[in-house]
């Protein structure tokens, strides 16, 4: 694996492997790889990806004044051992100053898919995504570039910016990968302590608690109601049913829904989703 910090060498070793006719294959990341993350690499090699570059990047862009950039957990070594074992070809590992260098005044911003939800939660933190991802895919012009399910308006965001602004990579999706007790794998369960990692399943109880509710008829509200009582005693950031297109409340019951939720439990904000994929 060779491992990048400039965006010379991504572009050298790209260009290499695509003159050998290689597809480039791309999983952005921010490091303190999990499982989740691992399965991504597996998901764009199924896609037909010969070439693998990971990036690791944690980007200030996307966090809020009150956010945890500073804490946010990285393992340079350990990431780097793992991603060995899954045969990365390339891996760029940019320091904040060649993502964004001095002088470097331009965001991208999508629009109504990017404002509800986390939009609305963390202002500005959609910008920071599809500017650094913007950034990436034109650092290293993958030809798929894979994304996790759980964050879903993140994948809805990055999916409508790349339709937008016609840049020329397939996104694929690969599905949340989830502890034997039905916890989202995610980077920020390392924040949890032991007895707040004990509660911290009951976000994907919710969500089904809301699928339950759906599926014996129920309304939105109806939906969004179970889910809040699955969740009492914690903070609920929100517990929505969304249209997965849209993200606002679905005006058509009988399409494929999403049930999504932000909870915080002590000092971590956890994420998840679940789609519903047939006619509740
Ligand atoms: O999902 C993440 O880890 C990040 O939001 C991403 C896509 C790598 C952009 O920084």
């Amino acid at each position: 694996m060779h491992v990048a910090t400039t965006i010379s060498e991504v572009r050298e070793h790209v260009a290499a492997a695509r003159a050998a006719g290689k597809r480039i294959g791309f999983v952005p990341t921010m490091g303190f790889l999990h499982e989740g993350h691992l399965s991504l690499i597996d998901v764009a090699r199924a896609d037909g990806a010969e070439f693998i570059a990971v990036s690791i990047f944690v980007n200030p862009k996307q966090f809020g004044p009150s956010e945890d950039l500073s804490r946010y957990p990285r393992n340079e070594e350990g990431d780097r051992r793992l991603l060995e074992g899954k045969d990365v070809d390339l891996l760029f590992l940019p320091p904040v100053e060649v993502m964004y260098p001095a002088g470097s005044q331009t965001m991208v911003t999508v629009g109504g898919v990017a404002k509800p939800l986390e939009g609305e939660r963390r202002p500005g933190h959609f910008d920071g995504v599809a500017t650094v991802v913007l950034k990436l895919f034109n650092i290293v012009q993958c030809d798929v570039a894979a994304f996790g399910r759980k964050d879903a308006q993140q994948c809805a965001v990055i999916e409508r910016m790349v339709r937008d602004l016609d840049v020329p990579v397939r996104l694929i999706f690969g599905e949340t990968m989830r502890e034997a007790d039905g916890l989202a794998m995610s980077s920020r369960n390392s924040y949890l302590t032991k007895e707040e990692r004990a509660i911290a399943p009951l976000l994907q109880r919710a969500l089904r608690a809301g699928e339950d509710a759906l599926r014996r008829g129920g309304s939105v509200a109806d939906a969004e109601r179970a889910m809040r009582s699955a969740c009492s005693g914690v903070e609920i950031d929100y517990l929505s049913v969304v249209d997965p297109l849209t993200f606002e409340h679905p005006a058509d019951l009988r399409r494929e829904l999403l049930l999504a939720g932000a909870i915080r439990i002590g000092r971590t904000r956890l994420i998840d989703n679940i789609r519903i994929q047939s006619p509740p």
